[in-house]
């Protein structure tokens, strides 16, 4: 039986965040030094030459860095949104994700093998947290196809399970006992192969920050944020549909697909705006985040699933 607590993004963001309280942390800390790796392996996440992949064009400003940096979702942390020095504690280095489950070669990969062998492109994608705030980001890294395509899945692989890092000894929010730990996502595995999905190891060009999901997380711009699972360790190749981290919390509020639809609004709260992080501008929020082109075909035969919560 569930027992109801409040959380930060149960609530509609506007409410959910002391903006003040945040804006005036920020403040206090500017100038702090952003974090920094030097092994090779490290400059290899940081292509400093990337040109943004043209197909993908942002439509509006990028976020301040400063901003999508400093105000984050990382429940295992914490469930406020300046959670981003205590996530420094997090070690980055070793780190491995295992590719696993119904796949012809399962491997593990230590994550500077990834970044060597992985071609590294930047994407600068829109990300839309169900919350209805919104940022603008360029990030590093490779479509999580290439990465699946190593492992070579099995025909019958019908979705992908992302599972994140739990590591008590780092991230006090996993002392919350309501909350399913650890935290999983899942795709389809058509979503999984589409174009779009990303798996990001850099950000504005550093290595990924830890509040961002660092080492290594993913990427999947026309759902809603949460599907998007930080500091990844284990993707396993599956014929079940798992069950996922804020649907077992709250399945009336928080389903499976969650493709962003501003017609579609959240039972406690409206979809059809969002709040830009950085300039607080409202916009219109679009069907698919805006990425229908890339994406609206996966959908075509699901259309008796709730697509869009
Ligand atoms: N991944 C893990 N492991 N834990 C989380 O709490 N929060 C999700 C998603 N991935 C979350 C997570 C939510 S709700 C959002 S909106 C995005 O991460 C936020 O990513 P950002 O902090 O980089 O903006």
């Amino acid at each position: 039986m569930l027992i109801r607590h409040p959380r930060g993004w149960e609530i509609p963001e506007q409410a959910a965040t002391p903006e003040t309280v945040a804006l005036g942390r920020r403040r206090l800390l500017a100038g702090v030094a952003a974090l920094g790796l030097a092994s090779p392996a490290a400059r290899a996440e940081t292509p400093a030459s990337l040109t943004p992949d043209p197909r993908f064009p942002p439509g509006r400003p990028l976020t301040p860095e400063k901003d999508a940096e400093t105000y984050n979702n990382y429940y295992e942390f914490s469930d406020d949104k300046d959670l981003w020095e205590d996530a420094k504690i997090l070690p980055l280095r070793p780190w491995a994700i295992a590719v696993d489950g119904l796949v012809a070669k399962p491997k593990t990969f230590a994550i500077d093998e990834i970044l060597m062998k992985m071609p590294q492109e930047e994407r600068i994608y829109r990300h839309r947290c169900v919350e209805a705030w919104a940022m603008t980001v360029p990030w590093t890294g490779f479509p999580l196809r290439a990465l699946l395509a190593e492992v070579e899945p099995l025909g019958s692989a019908k979705y992908v399970v992302f599972q994140t890092a739990s590591l008590p000894k780092f991230m006090p929010g996993l002392q919350q006992p309501w909350y399913p730990w650890p935290y999983v996502e899942g795709l389809a595995i058509d979503e999984a192969e589409n174009d779009l999905a990303f798996v990001a190891t850099g950000l504005y060009g550093k290595p990924l920050p830890p509040q961002n999901g660092g080492p290594i997380r993913l990427v999947v711009p026309w759902k809603y944020g949460f599907k998007s699972a930080k500091s990844l360790i284990k993707i396993t190749l599956s014929e079940k549909r798992p069950a996922v981290f804020w649907q077992s919390i709250q399945p009336r509020e928080y389903g499976f697909w969650a493709n962003v639809n501003p017609d579609v609004p959240h039972p406690r709260w409206s979809q059809a705006s969002e709040r830009l992080l950085g300039s607080n501008e409202r916009v219109p929020t679009q069907i698919y985040n805006g990425y229908g082109a890339f994406v609206a075909s996966l959908y075509a035969d699901r259309m008796k699933e709730p697509l869009f919560m």
